[in-house]
């Protein structure tokens, strides 16, 4: 067997998302990588897989995956409550496995599926696919600099149209028993995750949750004060504001601000800026995105003239920052190495979303 054989459980939006970075890198020659088999209950939409991105074939359970010895890597992007039954299944058949976040609809389910993980000594992975974006990773290098003072504040608003039309036009999202909840744990564990990656640990501080009136167990509105610890111990308070409403003209997006005695930086644009920095007595200054996608490209450690060539020719408002995430857990599996952010990252940021839900709903 040459190259890495890939399976695919769940032809949705992350399904089709991946099958379709996959190709792409497979397409430029980075790696010898291909999705052999797609299961879907929706017939139509593995079909569709088949027919437009090279999926060689649709099967009729995720079993045929597991028990395909051609794979040997299965990515699982089903709704979120069939996730641990699958990521289990494919780790004891010996595969690695790519998961979408969240791992499970509560911490419970997270960690016994981390805990198999790593008895399979596979390699493994989960889409917290925000560590990949050019933009954060340019923040990230800012902030790590040293005479950028004190640490005074930092906020994020994640505001997104409640995901059952447009893009995510799925009733799970809904339904409280395939979500585990709403925008906290659907959404917004990216950003609990985004606050641990940027700031190491946090302290929640002040919870404070609201529920859609027509959806039993799902938060529309949740809304965070943590105390953060970033530099020589200095505290600064850390803020997230996560909302789902009802303007589906509204880009997905999320309004980020940081200030530091002697950096201010600001984005409304998750993956590719641009970015808004003043440094000490400078002035204000606009990073665009050639600046930022570079400098990430380098802080990632791509430094290869063809691999950087092929990342900068990304389109980042759809597949790019995917692309990014799906290379590192190719590579990871070709070296044999550790794929960052894995299971035991996405176990801290459930124990997080389950403390917050539980101080909101005291
Ligand atoms: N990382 C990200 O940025 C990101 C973005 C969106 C969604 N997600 C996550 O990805 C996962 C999937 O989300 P989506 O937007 O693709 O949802 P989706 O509803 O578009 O797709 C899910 C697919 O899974 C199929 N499915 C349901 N049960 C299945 C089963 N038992 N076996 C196989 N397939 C099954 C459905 O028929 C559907 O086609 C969720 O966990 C979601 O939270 C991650």
């Amino acid at each position: 067997m040459t190259g890495i054989k890939v399976g695919l459980v769940g032809a949705g939006l992350l399904g089709l998302t991946h099958s379709f970075c996959l190709k792409a890198i497979s397409d430029a020659g980075l790696m010898d990588v291909k999705v052999t088999k797609v299961y879907d209950p929706n017939v139509a939409a593995a079909d569709s897989l088949v027919e437009n991105l090279g999926v060689e074939k649709r099967v009729a359970s995720a079993d045929e995956i597991f028990d395909d010895d051609n794979i040997d890597t299965v990515y699982i992007t089903t709704p979120t409550l069939y996730h641990k039954e699958l990521v289990c299944k494919a780790a004891a058949a010996g595969k690695n496995v790519f998961c979408e976040k969240p791992l499970y609809i509560n911490y419970e389910g997270a960690k016994e599926m981390a805990a198999e993980i790593e008895k399979a000594k596979i390699v493994s992975g989960v889409g917290l696919v925000l560590r990949f974006s050019p933009t954060l990773n340019f923040i990230l290098e800012k902030i790590n600099t040293p005479d950028i003072g004190r640490p005074i504040f930092f906020s994020i608003r994640d505001d997104q149209c409640l995901p059952i039309k447009g893009l995510h036009h799925t009733t799970w999202r809904v339904n409280e028993e395939e979500s585990g909840g709403g925008t906290l744990i659907e959404h917004s564990i990216h950003d609990i995750d985004l606050f641990s990656w940027l700031f190491g640990n946090i302290k929640l501080k002040d919870v404070d949750i609201k529920y859609h009136p027509e959806y039993q167990g799902i938060d529309n509105y949740v809304r965070i004060v943590a105390e953060l610890k970033p530099r020589d111990g200095i505290a600064m308070e850390g803020i997230l504001t996560s909302i789902w409403h009802d303007m589906i003209g509204r880009p997905s997006n999320r309004r980020l601000e940081i200030v530091f005695d002697k950096l201010f930086i600001a984005t409304d644009h998750d993956f590719l800026g641009p970015i808004e920095i003043t440094e000490g007595d400078g002035e204000v200054k606009i990073v665009e995105k050639d600046e930022i996608l570079s400098t990430s490209l380098t802080t990632l450690g791509i430094v290869d003239s063809k691999i950087r060539d092929f990342f900068m020719g990304l389109d980042y408002e759809t597949f790019g920052v995917y692309t990014l995430e799906d290379y590192f857990f190719l590579k990871a599996i070709v070296e044999k190495g550790v794929y960052s952010p894995g299971f035991d990252i996405a176990v801290s940021a459930h124990k997080l979303v389950h403390d917050i839900y539980s101080m909101g709903n005291k």
